[in-house]
């Protein structure tokens, strides 16, 4: 077997400059960060299989040495790297504490709703809505990949945006329209937002592992939306008795974004429809769709629902450190705001 080039071009070099301002308080670095891991091997290495550098630690090397193709030694010397990179998985409490203070908060537009979650949507943190048919989950993130946009003082983050589309819901009129009543550039809000349409559940998978890609290409991205989280798996795997693979495969996603979101300083906010179970007579008659498997990743969890006089109501379940309670809003053509009687307390 030939001996591997290890690969430092100058255009590496410039690439890893801008990385490392990106990554400098993240967990662990992206794959063709690692030394000694140019993009022809990191290319390799990832179409075998390896995603990221956790699973590049956790490999054997002589597995890699015949999936990518490589030298043993060099197989050998990427694994110990990758497994140096991702040590720092413990960290003190005070690290931890430290990293907390880094938690930035995205506005919903809703005063009511933002008190219940804490001060808005977090970055570092997956927060799941989930509730019927029309009860505004798209809406909340339409109003949230416009609200992170805005300057700190109105509850933004100066940021831009990902929102990946299972559904073909994504509507770029009314972005302008929202952005419009904040006082942002339509077509500038829009041009800060990159859309991903997913076609089925693989694909959404590949567009979550683009994802590192585009925040080193733009470091402003605060906001991943997933909307919706569930709907190509729940299409694809309907009545083939494969609920365990598919729920793996969800279990794979939501770590990645919880991933993401830890690495990247970002928030992620991702919507579950549920379905209305009239068979069910006691208890909560609507369930998520994901089942437990979202309920144990996501952070914040948001069931909303429609309210009196065509407001929207948001409870939030089990949350770790924050009560639960509900906050009532609506939703109008300028988008998210308190109900009148909430607005003149
Ligand atoms: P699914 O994706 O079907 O599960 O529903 P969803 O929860 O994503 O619902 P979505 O966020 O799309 O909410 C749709 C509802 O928002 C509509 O039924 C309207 O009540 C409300 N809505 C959307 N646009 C406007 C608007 O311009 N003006 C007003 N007043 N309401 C709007
Ligand atoms: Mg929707």
């Amino acid at each position: 077997m030939e001996e591997d080039e290890i690969e430092h071009t100058e255009e590496e070099n410039e690439n890893e400059e801008i990385t490392e301002e990106v990554h400098s308080d993240f967990e662990y670095k992206d794959i063709k960060d690692l030394p000694g891991v140019g993009s022809t091997i990191a290319s390799k290495i990832r179409n075998a299989g390896y995603q990221d550098v956790i699973a590049l630690a956790t490999a054997n090397p002589l597995v890699l040495t015949e999936a990518c193709g490589i030298g043993e030694p060099t197989a050998r010397k990427i694994v110990a790297e990758a497994r140096e990179a991702s040590k720092m998985n413990f960290m003190s409490g005070l690290e931890f504490e430290d990293k907390r203070k880094s938690v930035q908060r995205i506005s919903t537009s809703s005063e009511a709703l933002n008190i219940l979650l804490g001060g808005g949507v977090e970055t570092q943190s997956i927060t799941e809505c989930y509730g019927e048919y029309g009860s505004g989950k798209s809406q909340l993130a339409f109003q949230l990949a416009v609200d992170v946009q805005l300057p700190l003082e109105k509850g933004g983050l100066e940021g831009h945006a990902i929102w990946i589309d299972t559904e073909g819901t994504f509507r770029p009129s009314r972005i302008e329209q929202l952005a419009a009543v904040k006082g942002l550039d339509p077509k500038q809000a829009l041009q800060n937002i990159k859309i991903g349409r997913a076609y089925s559940s693989d694909h959404q998978v590949l567009l979550v592992d683009k994802v590192p890609e585009l925040i080193n290409a733009d470091p402003k991205i605060k906001l991943i939306v997933v909307d919706s989280m569930m709907a190509l798996f729940r299409a694809e795997y309907v009545g083939r008795g494969t609920l365990a693979d598919r729920q793996q495969k969800v279990n794979v996603v939501l770590h990645n974004l919880q991933r993401l979101a830890d690495r990247f300083n970002v928030a992620v906010y991702i919507t579950n429809q549920v379905m209305a179970r009239p068979d069910v007579m006691f208890g909560d008659p609507t369930a998520a769709v994901g089942g437990h498997i979202i309920g144990h990743v996501a952070t914040y969890r948001i069931y909303l629902r429609k309210g009196k006089k065509g407001s929207r109501v948001g409870k939030l379940v089990d949350s770790p450190s924050l009560p639960e309670g509900e906050a009532s809003f609506e939703i109008t053509s300028n988008g998210i705001t308190d109900l009148e009687e909430e607005k003149k307390k």
